[in-house]
């Protein structure tokens, strides 16, 4: 006695042809978004925590993004290293006209006009003490003298030609102010994507020693970073960022947050991102490079399931090699 019911599942998973047509989802180079390190120097510096990836300086960043073009990847995110001498409580250089963000945007745009650029908002780079904000009395990050610095971060930020701006602080009111001053300033066109449900996870290890904070980071940021057992709050903070003009969304971590992305996109119907952040690529990468997965396979199931999931578009320092396969 057979399958009496003669339903079987396996029909179209025998043969490729059929697989391909019941397909429900597709990855491409173009759902991808690469975050890029850039260093002052001219040249490339290897990051030890995350295999496969440097920092880029110069020419050596240009070829870079040259290249990343050419692969299919939309829009590259921009994180500065910044020298210490530079970093004080006041974060001064952070609304520098000059500084290195604005000046390597101005670069990328003459010689890659048609790659999206991709600007983070928040202090961290430029604190000494690692925060996102400026320090309180009583140790934690104080919102509102903040929020008014992201808001002339920003201004710089768009003046110097971003494309889009990433606020990744989770300062209360921030979207609301920064849409205000970049209507205001007349940069109409500047993409809001807000890191509206930004954990405080313990993923971001080798982000950190990456740009050079985490020896300095004193304390920590579960003040304005969200708790990870919370599901429901991640759908407030999405709803009041969209509330004040965020175009986009994030959720970051990405990959241990999966119900938190579906939960977005159905909720809310929006164009929703999230971040495969550091920690999580170092999982991936250090498994791949000592044989433990294979490396190709699993990157390519790694991101699919982000698309699965409901993501529009995906950061990922594997958005290189990713776009290389694909
Ligand atoms: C800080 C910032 C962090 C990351 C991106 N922007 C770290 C933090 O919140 O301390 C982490 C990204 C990653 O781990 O890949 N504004």
């Amino acid at each position: 006695m057979g399958n009496t019911s003669f339903i079987r599942h396996r029909r179209p998973r025998y043969a490729e042809f059929s697989r391909k047509l019941v397909k429900e989802t597709q990855l491409s180079a173009e759902n991808l978004v690469y975050p890029i390190f850039v260093q002052e120097e001219e040249g490339d510096t290897a990051l030890s925590m995350l295999p496969g990836i440097s920092r880029y300086g110069g020419k050596a960043l240009i070829n870079h993004v040259k290249e990343a073009y050419a692969r299919g990847i939309p829009l590259v995110s921009l994180f500065p290293v910044v020298n210490q001498a530079l970093k004080t409580e006041t974060c001064n250089e952070a609304f520098s006209s000059d500084n290195l963000i604005c000046r390597t945007i101005k670069d990328l745009k003459n010689a890659i006009p048609e790659i999206g650029l991709m600007a983070d908002v928040a202090l961290d780079p430029y604190n000494p003490n690692g925060q996102d904000g400026f320090v309180d009395t009583d140790g934690t990050v104080a919102n509102d003298p903040t929020v008014e610095a992201l808001v002339k971060q920003s201004k710089v930020l768009a003046d110097a030609g971003a494309d889009v701006l990433g606020p990744s602080d989770m300062m209360d009111g921030r979207i609301g102010l920064i849409r205000e001053m970049l209507e205001h300033e007349g940069h109409h066109r500047t993409i809001l994507l807000s890191y509206a449900a930004k954990y405080a996870s313990a993923l971001y290890g080798p982000f950190r020693n990456a740009v050079g904070s985490s020896n300095s980071l004193v304390g920590d940021k579960k003040s304005y970073q969200m708790d990870p057992a919370n599901r429901m709050e991640a759908i407030r903070e999405i709803r009041t960022d969209l509330e004040e003009g965020a175009d986009w969304v994030m959720i970051k971590p990405g990959h241990t947050y999966l119900d938190i992305i579906t939960e977005c996109k159905s909720t809310f119907g929006v164009p929703t991102f999230a971040y495969h952040v550091s920690g999580e690529y170092a999982m991936w990468a250090f498994a791949a490079q000592h044989g433990v997965i294979d490396r190709k396979k699993s990157l390519m199931e790694i991101l699919l399931s982000f698309r699965r999931a409901g993501c529009d578009g995906i950061l990922s320092y594997a958005a290189f090699e990713a776009a290389d396969i694909l």
